[in-house]
Parts: C-alpha cells; structure tokens; sequence
C-alpha cells in the first residue's frame, strides 16, 4: 500500500482508540496518512483488501446510528474480517444483560475488535480494561466521537491542503456534543484556531478551560472562519428548554442561505449528522456548493479501515 505523506519514523502503537484528547499531533496525523493509503481501495472494481481476514469485528451499537455503524461495517469487510452487528434493542440487554457480561460473551465467541457506542460517557475506556480485544470508540456520552473528528480533520486537509492556521467555527449543542469535543481536540493539535459558536445555554461548563475561544453571536463569526461545523441539536440529550423557541434558535444560529451571503467564497460547510433541515441549516446550504457533508461520509470509510487496520496491528505486535 502506497502511503503518500506518512512520517517513516513513527510507529503506531495503541491497541484502543478511545478518544483524541489523550493522541499527538503526530498520532492523528500518522491515522490521517494511512486513510489516505486506504482512499484508493474504494476506486477499485474489486474493493476488498486482505489485512483483516480471519479478524472478527463486532459493532456493539446501544445507540443508534446510521453513518458510523455502516461505515465501520463496511470499512471492516474491506479489509476481509468477518463482522457482527449486535444492536441493543434485539440483543439480552433487554433482558437485564449489563455491557461488560455482553462484551465478554461476544469475546468467548473470538472476536478481535469491538467498536463501541455507548450513551455513558467512558463507556468504551471501561471496556479497554476488561476485555482483551481491540476497542474503538464510536461515540461515549457527551465526551468524545473520536473517528468522526478525524474524517472531519481527514475532509478539512483533503480540501484546504492544512489545518495550520486555519478558522473553524463549531455551532450549536456544544454541551451535549462527542464530536464537538472529539473536533476540538483533534483541530487544534493540527494547528487551526477553535471557536465554539452558540447560546450560553448550550456551551459547556468551563469552556474557558477549553483550548477554544467562544461566541455568542453567529453573526459576528460568520465572515471571518474558513470552515463551519453545524452540529445538531440533540433533543433527546437535552431535558430542559436550552433556547426559546426552535424558530428564534434557528433565527440567531440557523445557517441560512441570506447568512451565507457574509461567508467567505470558500467556507467549507460540515454536519456530522443526522441534520435537522430548517433548524441547524436551510436545506440549500445542506445540499449547496460549499456543502462537503456527504465527503465527510465517503472519507468516514477510508477513515475507519486506518483505524481498524493500525488497532489490529499493534494487537498483533503486542502478542
Ligand atoms: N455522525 C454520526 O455519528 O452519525 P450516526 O449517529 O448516524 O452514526
């Protein structure tokens, strides 16, 4: 496999990837490399690569999930392992099975890698320490979404060549947001500036100790970013009335198209989805020329089976 930009001297060496405020710069950069390697296999008539055969990944999804549970279960086939959906709702959770005696029963089955998604936050860390398989975090709670900031990272580099001193603005639910969390981390170690955009009420406590700085006004940021990240807003997170009205939240933080006219030629607009079209942004800024949010979905494949394959090999250098 061709990999174009990695560094020859750096070698991956976690078994987990469980979030990207613990990773380097160089660690992000090195996953961000071996996607690049894995672009390719998607172009291909036959798109299959052998890394992972004989491996068995199971998706062990108590939330649901569109993009990351068929990614992952794409990006594992690609490279050859057999993988398992479980999926809480047709699974002995309901019976009162706790996540710790589910994931050991999937391990007596022997499998190698679980990719997780849990709404406990450190659900995925709790898991690295009582199973020997590989674990990947596919979303924990409000704390981290780490392959979605890196498919965010992956699009942002593809496109505008580096993060260095780029401006990014994330905006809307940052309190209940992973992948807020997960982008602020992985952003900032490569170099753009971070500004979190959204109601007081929707910020995060202690935001000031974040390496971010914060807006209220979506106005006042609008012209100055490079890139805008429109996060969701997550009612079902939410228990109380964080804004007054879904009509003045999407006045006042809503990506229209009458506010796009303020942004730069070449602002790249991003949403991890679901989106809330009309709320979060105007269906013709999601569908517009300055959308990439189905890129991040294509680049969420190449992404994952770099996460995959470098988990897997450090287990089997581990022994
Ligand atoms: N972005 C994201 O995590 O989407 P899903 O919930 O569909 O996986």
């Amino acid at each position: 496999m061709a990999l174009k930009r990695k560094s020859k001297q750096f070698k991956w060496h976690r078994k987990h990837l469980l979030g990207l405020r613990e990773l380097s710069a160089e660690e992000i950069t090195y996953i961000l490399d071996t996607a690049e390697g894995f672009q390719q296999i998607s172009t291909r008539s036959v798109k299959k690569a052998p890394p992972l055969r004989g491996r068995v990944v199971v998706n062990l999804f108590f939330e649901d999930s569109t993009r990351t549970r068929n990614s992952f279960a794409l990006a594992a086939s690609r490279l050859s392992a057999d993988v398992i959906e479980f999926t809480k709702k047709a699974s002995s959770v309901s019976k009162g099975e706790t996540l710790l005696d589910t994931a050991k029963n999937l391990e007596a089955m022997g499998i190698d890698i679980v990719v997780v998604r849990h709404n406990a936050g450190g659900a995925s860390r709790f898991l690295s320490r009582s199973i020997n398989a590989c674990v990947i975090n596919a979303g924990d709670g409000f704390c981290e979404h780490p392959t979605q900031a890196l498919l965010d990272v992956y699009t942002i580099r593809k496109l505008k060549g580096t993060l260095k001193g780029l401006k990014i603005a994330i905006v809307g639910d940052i309190a209940h947001s992973r992948v807020a969390r997960s982008d602020m981390w992985a952003m900032t170690k490569l170099g753009a500036e971070v500004i979190f955009v959204g109601p007081p009420t929707l910020m995060p406590g202690q935001v000031e100790q974040l390496p971010v700085t914060v807006s209220y006004s979506l106005d006042e940021v609008i012209e100055k970013v490079d890139v805008i990240n429109m996060l969701r807003i997550q009612f079902e997170r939410l228990g109380g009335n964080p804004f007054p009205s879904v009509r003045e939240y999407s006045h006042y933080f809503g990506l229209t198209v009458e506010r796009m006219k303020k942004a730069k030629p070449d602002i790249l607009v991003m949403h991890p989805g679901p989106i809330n079209r009309g709320l979060e942004m105007e269906s013709e800024v999601a569908d517009g020329s300055n959308s990439v949010i189905l890129e991040q979905v294509k680049n969420g494949l190449a992404v994952r089976m770099a996460v995959l394959f470098l988990v897997n090999q450090a287990a089997a250098q581990k022994g």
